[in-house]
């Protein structure tokens, strides 16, 4: 395909019988549709809408094998739900892509409700499962949560016919999904799932024929691969996704996973490569972290079938840098694609700064997980299309109205943004001398690119899409009225909350750390309030050579943090020594000094600077003050409800998509 800027990206490629028209894959991405073990429409909408996107291969996630596999609610596969894969498979070729399926053992991390074996894997061992989440012991443990109520699960260790057993599990799952109009296997060897815990010199500490030398470890994987190619014959494209690393002094490494590669070849026509923990990649990682992975099996000689890399690969740019410099031959791209699923689309007709950076804040998983229910921060379509059609679609208003959005924070410029591409006229107005609100911060903070790029982008698709943009406005109902406007949207956002602590006028808001940072007086700096605002700052301080101490009052800091986004930031904050104390109760600031209470006992932080950060609150006045104005007004953002990029990015686009609606 051709493509004048992206020449790799879009470069055909052959697997078996079959032809990628790009080198984009879509990772898999289990979503939590499945309703009495079947997927259900949402589930089809959803991959449907990946596959329109212009993704080449669209993967169905977390297919486990079978009884004793099931990390996740099984979706079975029995007669009664072959018309439901076949429909997936049938929605996904009708937009030129090619359906894969991934197949996957949990092992040791199998939950036993969704099971009625006992848990297996290569050794022996306990697991401990948080009743209710999706969350095994290591991610509790990485997340300092792994005490509690936790469900105790004995591990067994596989015998020979156990292996054989769950090889055919493999190879059943692998006809069946064939039968039902699939066209590619993808097998989940990665992310500490079965055969990673058989790779493991860690997990693995068999004495037998299956543990001790590599060679030994990669005998079972290997019979896998095996048994799927022998049943299901030689033209079919077979896949696997494999950690490339370990990422632990005593693990398996890359060169390992080459020797495995070099055999498993015989079996399999593509490999994608992530690492062992795929949930490392938030904000606070560098992009593409598994190229490396990929270059070095490409680089080996010894391994001759496409190789792949997934992991915080976002931008186009770095599709095409990576293979254009050899790293890899394609890239699967997994939340890139929930942010925006129509990327290559939109590359390939030179509509790249229509592309909807994704954030890297792990909402889609920590939703998905807690909730059963997939919530992208930056878009509010994805996993929903069943009900709400497909996020380019979005289609002209019944009727074009003069639409007034007050603020321009993150809320406001998608309010402006989605009301403009609905046909509408619309007028943005910011009382500041800029757009962006609080995500303003984000150009000074170390860590935050992402978000900064995000930020930047509402900008730019406010310029590109000629919205009148007023700033220094203080829009007044008088302002309104006059204006001659039919709609109005609120998104006059939110201020910090000053909390009551005798001395506090010591102390400045943590945002202030940003926006003058000049103001940070001296070396030691003291955050009162333990939340995502006065960590994230305190890391900021840390990463600019400042000693940070965060004080959290309640027992445990990061409350509003989703599970994974929090692992990824507790790791952060070990590493750089900035760990919030916790029931820590301020009772004053005094020159030089912080006092505070723990555990009935009185401490003194000194500290050159105080800052803090407990909290903010809805700025709400405009819309209750509108009742004489002859306008029809939402209120969106934190205006409404105090939060995250996601509600304030989900109540601006349904706000707007809700004006001239009838
Ligand atoms: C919502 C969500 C669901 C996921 N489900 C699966 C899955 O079913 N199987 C899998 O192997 N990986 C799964 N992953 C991991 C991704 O495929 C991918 O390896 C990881 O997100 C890193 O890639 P990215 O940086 O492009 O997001 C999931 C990730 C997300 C965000």
């Amino acid at each position: 395909m051709y493509s004048k800027n992206y020449p790799n990206m879009f470069k055909p490629l052959k697997l078996k019988n079959l032809t990628m028209k790009n080198r984009v894959m879509s990772a898999p991405n289990m979503i939590f549709h499945v309703v009495d073990n079947r997927p259900d429409d949402y589930y089809i909408g959803y991959l449907e809408h990946k596959a329109r996107g212009g993704a080449a291969i669209v993967t169905l996630g977390e297919m486990a094998v079978g009884d004793g596999a099931n990390h996740v609610p099984e979706m079975i596969k029995n007669d009664d739900n072959l018309p439901i894969y076949a429909e997936m498979a049938q929605v996904i070729h009708e937009h030129g892509a090619i359906a894969s399926v991934e197949l996957t053992h949990g092992g040791n991390k199998v939950k036993t409700q969704y099971n009625t074996v006992q848990p297996m894997s290569a050794s022996e061992s306990i697991s401990y499962f948080k009743p209710g989440t999706h969350l095994s012991n290591a991610n509790l443990a990485m997340s300092g949560e792994a005490t509690g109520d936790l469900i105790e699960v004995k591990i067994k260790s596989m015998t020979k016919e156990d292996m054989e057993h769950v090889c055919q599990q493999f190879a059943d799952t692998a006809a069946y999904m064939l039968h039902a109009g699939f066209d590619a296997i993808l097998l989940h060897y990665g992310h500490t799932w079965l055969p990673d815990q058989f790779f493991s010199p860690i997990m693995n500490t068999r004495t037998d024929e299956f543990g001790g030398p590599f060679e030994n470890r990669m005998k079972f994987p290997l019979m896998i691969a095996k048994a799927v190619r022998d049943r299901v014959g030689p033209n079919v494209p077979v896949m696997i996704r494999l950690s490339g690393s370990e990422y632990k002094p005593d693990g398996f490494d890359v060169n390992d996973m080459i020797t495995f590669l070099e055999k498993a070849q015989e079996y399999i026509d593509l490999v994608e490569v992530s690492g062992m923990d795929a949930y490392r990649g938030s904000t606070y990682y560098d992009h593409c972290i598994h190229a490396d992975l990929s270059e070095a099996i490409k680089k080996s000689g010894r391994v001759h079938i496409p190789v792949f890399t997934v992991g915080n690969v976002v931008h186009p740019e770095e599709i095409e840098e990576i293979i254009a410099s050899g790293k890899a031959d394609g890239v699967s791209v997994a939340r890139a694609l929930l942010a925006d699923p129509f990327m290559p689309e939109k590359v390939l007709a030179g509509r790249r700064n229509e592309v909807t950076p994704c954030l890297h804040c792990w909402s889609c998983i920590d939703s998905d997980n807690d909730n059963r229910h997939l919530v992208c921060s930056v878009n509010p379509l994805i996993g929903r299309e069943a009900r709400l059609g497909f996020g380019d679609d979005i289609g002209k208003a019944q009727v074009s109205r003069k639409v007034l959005v007050v603020g321009g924070g993150p809320a406001g410029m998608e309010a402006a943004i989605t009301a403009s591409r609905r046909g509408h006229e619309v007028t943005l107005a910011e009382k500041s001398d800029a757009l962006g609100g609080l995500l303003k911060f984000t150009d000074a903070d170390a860590y935050k690119a992402d978000l900064r790029c995000y930020k930047n982008f509402l900008v730019q698709r406010t310029k590109d899409l000629n919205i009148r943009v007023l700033l220094n406005t203080e829009v007044t109902p008088e302002f309104i009225a006059d204006g001659g406007y039919e709609d109005v949207v609120i998104a006059t956002g939110s201020v910090p909350v000053t909390p009551n602590i005798p001395g506090i006028e010591k102390a400045k808001h943590a945002t202030e750390i940003y926006y003058d940072p000049e103001g940070v007086k001296g070396d030691k700096v003291v955050i009162i309030g333990g939340g995502l605002v006065g960590v994230e700052a305190g890391l900021h301080l840390q990463k600019i050579g400042k000693n940070v101490v965060v004080l959290e009052a309640m027992d445990q800091a990061l409350r509003d943090a989703g599970n994974l986004y929090k692992m990824n930031l507790m790791y952060t904050m070990r590493q750089t020594g900035v760990m919030p104390v916790t029931g820590a109760l301020v009772k004053e600031i005094v020159d030089g000094a912080v006092i505070y209470e723990k555990d009935g006992e009185e401490f003194r932080e000194e500290a050159d600077s105080v800052y803090y950060a407990v909290g903010m609150k809805s700025v709400d006045d405009l819309y209750f003050n509108l009742d004489d104005v002859p306008v029809r007004t939402a209120i969106v953002g934190d205006a409404k409800k105090v939060g995250k990029v996601a509600g304030a990015i989900h109540t601006g686009y349904f706000a707007a998509t809700d004006i001239g609606k009838l």
